[in-house]
């Protein structure tokens, strides 16, 4: 089985990618497919947000120093939707914001993700032999097995999401 890191995210890409697609399908008063289309989604990005941040950036901060402002940038970009998916997880399907900011958080993350697959990823790629994605992949693989599912809360957040969901 192939654990190189790159594969391995564009995997996730694919499944995140897939549960978008199944929440703009959900009817726009579809409310139980729509809460269950984007708690998956919730429970996919958070997932994929940890084994990034703690894993594949920190590698390529170290390995490619050149892509350095693709990091910080892809950081913000995980940060924007971390608080987009942390008001959302405390939504209810229906909420007059739920929609909206479902599709906020979408149109974010496809804009990320192709960042990733079509600009940098494969500049990483052509920088690290397979033996070093094979590797961090592996790293990766570990990390899934104590990442988080559910959207923690940073006590400096949570008054500002409190401020913006209340
Ligand atoms: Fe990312
Ligand atoms: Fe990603």
């Amino acid at each position: 089985m192939s654990t190189d890191a790159i594969v391995l995210l564009k995997d996730e890409h694919k499944q995140i990618r897939k549960a978008f697609r199944k929440f703009e399908k959900a009817g726009a008063n579809a409310h139980k497919t729509q809460g269950k289309a984007v708690d998956r989604i919730i429970e996919l990005l958070t997932v994929h947000t940890y084994i990034e941040n703690e894993i594949m950036y920190p590698a390529v901060r170290d390995l490619v120093p050149e892509l350095e402002d693709d990091v910080l940038e892809s950081y913000e970009e995980h940060h924007v939707a971390d608080v987009l998916v942390m008001e959302l997880a405390a939504m209810k399907p229906g909420d007059e914001r739920f929609v909206a900011k479902t599709t906020v958080l979408i149109e974010n993350v496809e804009h990320h993700i192709a960042e990733e697959e079509d600009e940098w990823f494969p500049q990483v790629r052509k920088a690290l032999g397979r033996k070093q994605l094979r590797e961090i992949g592996d790293r990766m693989v570990e990390a899934r097995k104590k990442a988080p599912t559910r959207p923690s809360e940073p006590g400096a957040l949570r008054k500002t999401v409190k401020a913006i969901v209340d």
